[in-house]
């Protein structure tokens, strides 16, 4: 009984160690990794994980319309301008409390404005950071929003990639004209 304990032991350290080699390969944090680690679900641009800077992997099916598939493909935001994707981007910023923290307008309650010129993470001047920042949230008071993020217990609730767009399309209505898509 006593051997059995210590194989349990050794074979869950061997699998800690092979887990641990894996991990430090996939993440040396610069571009060319990510690209690498990516594309085998088929990114084509390489998302960046606001709290940590390592990248972070979005799972290509998520990206159903031909908007966010544009988006992934690069980094453009479809929405900008289209009115219908604005005032449903608007609805989603409501249901998803967006609002309580950050103002009806998106200029700042107990959060700080969205509204730029200037953001505290400057990537959020773009739309590929601005989805970033939202998707998986930061490490100073703002959890991720994104679909399986938001709540690991429930992988359907969630903003989906296409539903950010749309909301990221309505905070750009509220700033100076930048589109982040620049
Ligand atoms: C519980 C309050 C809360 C909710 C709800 C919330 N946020 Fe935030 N948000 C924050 C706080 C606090 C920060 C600042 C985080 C930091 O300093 O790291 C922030 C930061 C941000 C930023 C970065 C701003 C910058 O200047 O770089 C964006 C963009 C953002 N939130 C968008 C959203 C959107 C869109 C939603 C809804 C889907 C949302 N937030 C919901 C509290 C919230």
């Amino acid at each position: 009984m006593k051997q059995l304990k210590i194989y349990a032991v050794l074979a869950l350290m061997l699998t800690a160690l092979v887990a641990c080699n894996k991990s430090d390969t996939g993440g040396s944090g610069n571009a060319e990794s990510a690209t690498e680690a990516a594309a085998p679900s088929g990114n084509a641009i390489a998302f960046i994980d606001t709290r940590d800077d390592k990248p972070l992997i979005i799972d290509a099916a998520l990206f159903d319309t031909p908007a966010a598939k544009e988006f992934l493909a690069t980094g453009k935001n479809a929405y900008i301008g289209d009115e219908d994707a604005i005032a449903k981007g608007k609805k989603v910023f409501g249901l998803y409390s967006c609002t309580q923290c950050h103002g009806p307008d998106g200029k700042g309650q107990v959060g700080p404005g969205l509204v730029g010129p200037t953001f505290k993470y400057p990537k959020n001047a773009t739309n590929k950071g601005m989805f970033e920042t939202i998707w998986a949230g930061t490490n100073g008071g703002m959890g991720g929003k994104g679909i399986g993020i938001m709540d690991p217990t429930d992988p359907k609730n969630g903003i989906t990639p296409d539903e950010l767009l749309k909301v990221i399309a309505w905070i750009r209505t509220k700033g100076d004209g930048t589109t982040g898509n620049e």
